[in-house]
């Protein structure tokens, strides 16, 4: 039972729903959203907000059935909402989105056994099973993949069911290899501190897939620490220091002999309700810090303790690939590096790629759409 208030006071309609619940619809935001404004395929807005004027009001309002029907006091218009979609939209919260999985924060106590894994064959064919490995990596933001075919395409298969590869200046795949004229550090046998790639972009890749084709010289072992609990625990023990990464850009750059790829932005990026949207961190890409010299001292300061908590036994977790794994994370959140390796006992080659952030939000949606196994958050 659904009862039905015209607040002419406030330009809204209210609902009651009998188990208590309260929905509050402005009439402008009624108007725009009348279903008979929607075209009937492409599924987008036709309706043009400004044919109508910002005071438009009912003239009636009624309740039939599972429907709310409006008369419109401009144009004689006729709206008629179903009331379970006026409930999933109410103004003043988001509706459900099968991708919106919060962040599941982990630390150095973290084991590989819990990470969420799947074999790459089941990626490829099963949608259930490729549906659940997409919504338990993103709530990490680490995952694994076994048995890939030694194929250097093979990881870039499973990143191509997830969705359209990210191409940058390193190509739409790069071999992460010890070479003879490397143009970053990646691309030598030496230790790389955790990173995230690529921050000197505006939107940095999201979600790095890094394929182990072999993996049998020394050394070589990776280390991921998850970017958002050092920060999450930052803000908590070293608010100053948490608010200089926050709020202070420091420039970020990239050059070579055909790119100068440069931003400046914060470590720490936060969203307009304070939540972290991501993480840039990579001090080998570094520039030269140009913040005012009287925030120098305190910028410095915060960003030791965040580099230090990257080399920290409290957030690190060490895997070792072997050729046919998968490493896959989430690269604005999750901090990726290596130790150094020896060239001389054997090879180290990885093939990676990206998907950006959007493409795995949709595909986990479209999936949903059809294995229903959706996992609230
Ligand atoms: C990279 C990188 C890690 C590794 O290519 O950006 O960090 O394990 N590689 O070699
Ligand atoms: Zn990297």
């Amino acid at each position: 039972m659904v009862t039905l208030h015209i607040d002419a006071a406030h330009a809204c309609i209210r609902l009651h729903w009998a188990d208590g619940d309260v929905g509050c619809f402005p009439f402008l935001w009624l108007r725009d959203n009348c279903p008979s404004g929607v075209h009937p395929q492409a599924g987008e807005r036709t309706f043009d907000l400004l044919s109508v004027s910002a005071g438009i009001a009912p003239v009636t309002a009624s309740l039939d059935g599972q429907d709310l029907t409006i008369v419109w006091n401009e144009e004689g218009h006729c709206s008629r909402f179903v009331l379970d979609w006026l409930r999933a939209y109410r103004p003043g919260r988001r509706a459900h989105d099968p991708a919106a999985i919060p962040p599941q924060l982990w630390r150095g106590d973290m084991t590989s056994s819990q990470l969420p894994r799947a074999q790459a064959d089941a990626l490829m064919h099963d949608d259930t099973a490729l549906q659940a490995w997409l919504c338990a990596a993103k709530r990490t933001g680490l995952a694994l993949v076994d048995g890939l075919e030694d194929d250097p395409e093979a990881g870039m298969r499973v990143a191509r069911r997830v969705g359209f590869l990210r191409e940058t200046n390193f190509g739409t795949t790069f071999d992460v290899e010890s070479k003879l004229e490397p143009n970053n550090l990646a691309y030598t046998a030496e230790r790389l501190p955790l990173h995230t790639d690529l921050p000197n972009q505006e939107v940095p890749p999201g979600f790095q897939f890094l394929h182990c084709l072999t993996n049998t010289a020394t050394g070589g072992g990776s280390l991921f620490c998850d970017g958002f609990a050092i920060a999450e625990d930052l803000r908590v023990s070293d608010p100053e220091a948490y608010a200089c990464l926050a709020n202070v850009d420091i420039p970020l750059r990239f050059h070579d002999r055909d790119y100068d790829i440069r931003r400046h932005d914060r470590v720490i990026v936060t969203r307009s309700d304070a939540t972290i949207s991501e993480i840039r961190f990579n001090a080998h890409i570094a520039g030269v810090f140009d913040m005012p010299p009287e925030t120098m001292q305190a910028y410095y300061r915060a960003y030791r303790a965040y580099m230090a908590a990257t080399r920290s036994d409290r957030y690190v977790v060490s895997l070792r690939l072997t050729g046919g794994q998968m490493v896959v994370f989430d690269n604005r959140r999750v901090l990726h590096g290596r130790g150094a390796f020896d060239p001389s006992t054997g090879l180290r080659r990885l093939r990676g790629c990206y998907v950006d952030r959007g493409e795995w939000d949709s595909r986990i949606r479209v999936l949903t759409r059809t294995v229903g196994r959706e996992r609230s958050a």
